[in-house]
């Protein structure tokens, strides 16, 4: 009898309910116990945060977007945000987290997120406390494997939407300027872009030159196509520029850099060059919600069951990964240590090129 707890962390994607149904159920087959930290590590901070997962508690999720455990991307143990009468302070709540998961008698310990919430499981394995990660993140940039669930709705969801932008802006002869998420990878841009067959299409591994995307619209104008798609990464730089960021304050006292703004700056200047009617529009964070495609689920439930094997095996320290046509264990130190971004050889991105998409260089 084994007794484990699992917890979703950082920006949500669809298909974690799915991995946690995988996980509990995989579990109860074997007789095992299973609890859900909710908002990643907050069940093992204070316990009125861990709740039991049983049969019931994983019934019709695996279709839901979210996670019914909750997730934040402020809940690092390790540099918890503590409130105070002057705002907020720091502290390191990780032994806390150890007393509290030793205290409660668990075996293991399944984290769900990407790179940010995985390092901070890694450096908990490295406390001694048994871990297996799962690759979560719609960006779809996490090393050693092939996939991560998420991705796959998001660029559905990015390449729907760009699809139905594509009439309102030939009906205008507009040009279109969209923005999808990415931080320092390209994958939603580069594969919706392709798919929804965009005119240019702009990646963080790419630095741009807004006079190659320009000279690509005016082509396009002798061409008498007289609209244009553009798909912007968040992350995408011009050439010799930095990431455009916006700060707000989250809450009082508590500033925060976010990043986004690109698509409306490169709306600008092609508007500035080419003359053009430009609108600019950030998909945002409808890229994480609504159901998963059949391929994320699917992916998910393969991951969450691969995990729980993991845990019988007793090999800790790993992340599930794909690797077709199976699912393996890979180090989670790997996994974490290096971000993947798109290889400028990719096949996909040399399609892109033959089909004549600009990429900005
Ligand atoms: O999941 C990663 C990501 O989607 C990034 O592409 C994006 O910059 C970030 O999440 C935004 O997250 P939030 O608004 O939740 O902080």
């Amino acid at each position: 009898m084994k007794k484990i707890v699992i917890n979703t962390g950082g920006g949500d994607a669809p298909g974690l309910n799915a991995v946690i149904r995988a996980l509990v159920l995989s579990a109860i087959q074997r007789g095992w116990e299973v609890y859900g930290s909710r908002f990643g590590y907050m069940g093992l901070i204070d316990y009125s945060n861990l709740i039991h997962l049983d049969r019931n508690a994983v019934r019709g999720i695996t279709h839901l977007g979210g996670t019914i455990l909750g997730t934040t991307n402020k809940g690092d143990p390790f540099s918890y945000p503590v409130k105070t009468s002057g705002g907020f302070q720091m502290e390191d709540l990780s032994s806390k987290v150890v007393d509290n998961f030793n205290k409660f008698g668990f075996d293991a310990l399944i984290a769900i997120g990407g790179d940010g919430s995985l390092r901070i499981a890694h450096k908990f394995y490295e406390l001694g406390i048994p871990v297996i990660g799962v690759p979560k993140t719609i960006d779809n940039d996490l090393s050693n494997t092939v996939i991560t669930f998420g991705f796959d709705t998001a660029v559905t969801t990015a390449t729907e939407a760009l699809d139905k932008l594509h009439s309102t802006a030939e009906a205008h002869e507009r040009v279109m300027v969209v923005e999808v998420m990415g931080r320092y990878a390209g994958w939603i841009a580069l594969n919706s872009g392709v798919s929804a067959t965009a005119d240019v299409i702009l990646i963080p591994e790419i630095p741009f030159d807004i006079e190659k995307v320009c000279q690509k619209i005016m082509d396009r104008e002798l061409h008498g196509r007289h609209f244009g798609i553009v798909v912007v990464a968040e992350g995408a730089t011009p050439k010799g520029g930095t990431m455009s960021t916006t700060s707000e304050e989250v809450e009082v006292g508590r500033q925060e850099v976010h990043l986004g703004g690109i698509a409306e700056k490169v709306a600008q200047q092609i508007h500035q060059i080419t003359g053009k009617d430009c609108r600019s529009i950030v998909l945002g964070h409808l890229q994480r919600g609504g159901s998963p495609t059949t391929w994320d689920r699917l992916i998910a439930l393969r991951f969450g069951a691969a995990a729980v094997r993991l845990v019988e095996q007793e090999t800790f320290g790993v992340m599930v990964a794909l690797a077709p046509p199976t699912i393996k264990a890979v180090p989670l130190k790997e996994a974490v240590e290096r971000t993947k971004l798109v290889p400028l050889d990719s096949d996909t991105v040399l399609t892109a090129r033959e089909l004549g998409i600009c990429l900005g260089d």
